[in-house]
């Protein structure tokens, strides 16, 4: 194949270079475009067929329904690994050894209290705040009780902020969780794993103690490693291209908190089971919502169906539909909704609409079956995501900052108005 692309523009010809990546996918490098055909650009809105970056975290094949993380299949790392060992990988490249695994455990830790005075900033908000728009806000809140920004240049200042939010993050997940509740805002136990601490932080009754479930917690751990990176999904882009202009990391990642809020994206586990229990309470009938979401002139969407990237089935929906099962079974939960979840997606996986647009179930789709199981309110569902995809987001504002990356300033085709006299308002 040739190394460059031939683009014809007003009959002159412009040749560009074609980069080949390690899992030989093909781009057409056209940083020079704009340059040599006079001002041309490409458009491609919601950017379907264009590459940001070069990136070596997280690579999927959407045909294939392949995902691994730094070379690693999500099947063998979710099987095999833990969910501090995967956030080390994802962020520094290789699994770490079992004496850096407890170095970074302990220095996590040590860094795991969160300034007393954010406690305030909980206190100001109504019980019924969603918990993605409070944990953004506290995610934001910790530049100002941690001003120093991050010298990316520095591999301890770098290291030293990672393991300050993997520390800080899950307290205030808890404290989002326990705002809602009206129950006093626990803090870590330094004695626990990183899992189990999250889960005491959360459901810990101030009048009794807290009895960890080995069920619940390799759960949650194998949930945590399936939501931890995805490439460049649009809150992961969101946090590349505020970080690109040099804010920083806590700020880059509050920005993405927000981007993964939207139903469509991570906020689509809430809508998964919302939509199931309408369903439900619809007496079930599936068959109804299947024909809702398939008219053009209703807004209804097959929640937890559909991916930008994979056009066959999403590995880690596999994954946790297995889990569910399974998750469900331990702890003596009967769910009708997981039934109605089946028959939705079999039913669903038999129609010529979902068949010929290739609408598989995503993460989302069977996540929130299993988080309920848990005990975790639904509102709750996408702060989980977030927890999970910390160290995805990390590992890329990383490599973005490392690569020295330019700021992200797309072009645009104006279609406005063009030039006109202003008027004075009384001749309007
Ligand atoms: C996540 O990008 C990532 O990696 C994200 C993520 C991650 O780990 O970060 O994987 C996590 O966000 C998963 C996706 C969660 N969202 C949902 O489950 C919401 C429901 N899904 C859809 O809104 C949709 O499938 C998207 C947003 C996920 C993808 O949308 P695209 O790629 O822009 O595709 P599209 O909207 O252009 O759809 C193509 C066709 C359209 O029909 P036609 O115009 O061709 O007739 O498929 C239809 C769409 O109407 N379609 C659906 C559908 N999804 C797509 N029809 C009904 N129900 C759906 N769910």
């Amino acid at each position: 194949m040739s190394n460059t692309a031939t683009l014809e523009v007003n009959g002159q010809k412009h040749e560009f270079p074609l980069v080949t990546g390690t899992e030989n996918e093909v781009a057409i490098d056209v940083k020079a475009l704009r340059g040599s055909t006079g001002g041309v650009i490409t458009i491609d809105p919601g950017y379907k067929n264009t590459g940001s970056c070069e990136s070596g975290i997280t690579f999927l094949d959407g045909e294939k329904g392949i995902l691994r993380y730094r070379g690693y299949s999500i099947e063998e790392l979710a099987e095999k690994a833990d969910f501090l060992e995967v956030a080390y990988l994802l962020i520094f490249g290789e699994l770490p050894t079992k004496e850096q695994h407890d170095k970074f455990h302990a220095d996590i830790k040590s860094k795991s209290v969160v300034d007393d005075d954010i406690r305030k900033i909980v206190d100001a908000f109504p019980k019924s705040a969603h918990p993605m728009g409070v944990l953004s806000s506290l995610t934001s809140a910790l530049t100002a009780f941690n001003p120093s920004s991050v010298n990316v240049d520095s591999e301890e200042d770098m290291y030293n902020s990672v393991v300050k939010i993997l520390g800080k993050f899950p307290v205030l997940v808890a404290w989002t969780l326990r705002k809602k509740q009206g129950l006093p805002l626990d803090y870590g136990d330094n004695s626990l794993g990183y899992v189990e601490n999250v889960l005491k932080m959360m459901f810990k009754q101030p009048n009794q103690d807290y009895v960890q479930n080995k069920v619940i917690v390799d759960a949650l751990d194998k949930l945590l490693i399936l939501h931890a990176d995805h490439e460049q999904n649009c809150s992961t882009s969101t946090v590349r291209i505020v970080g690109s202009s040099h804010a920083g990391l806590f700020a880059s990642l509050s920005a993405g908190i927000s981007a993964l809020w939207g139903p469509l994206h991570g906020g689509a586990n809430q809508a998964v089971l919302e939509m199931l229990e309408a369903i439900r309470e619809d007496g079930g009938d599936t068959k109804k919502y299947m024909a809702k979401a398939k008219d053009k002139s209703d807004p209804f969407r097959l929640m937890g169906f559909g991916h930008r990237v994979y056009k066959n089935f999403d590995p880690r929906a596999k994954i946790i539909k297995v889990a569910a099962d399974e998750v469900l079974a331990d702890l003596g939960v009967e769910d009708p909704i997981l039934d109605i979840a089946k028959g939705l997606e079999k039913e669903a996986l038999e129609d010529s609409y979902f068949v010929d647009r290739k609408l598989y179930p995503n993460v989302d789709f069977y996540s929130g079956i299993i988080y309920r199981a848990m005990g975790i309110p639904t509102d709750m569902f996408t702060v989980m995501f977030a927890l999970g995809r910390l160290p995805g987001w990390i590992a890329q504002w990383r490599e973005m900052r490392l690569r020295k990356e330019p700021i992200g300033r797309p072009r645009q085709l104006y279609i406005g108005e063009t030039h006109r006299a202003f008027k004075p308002m009384n001749k309007r």
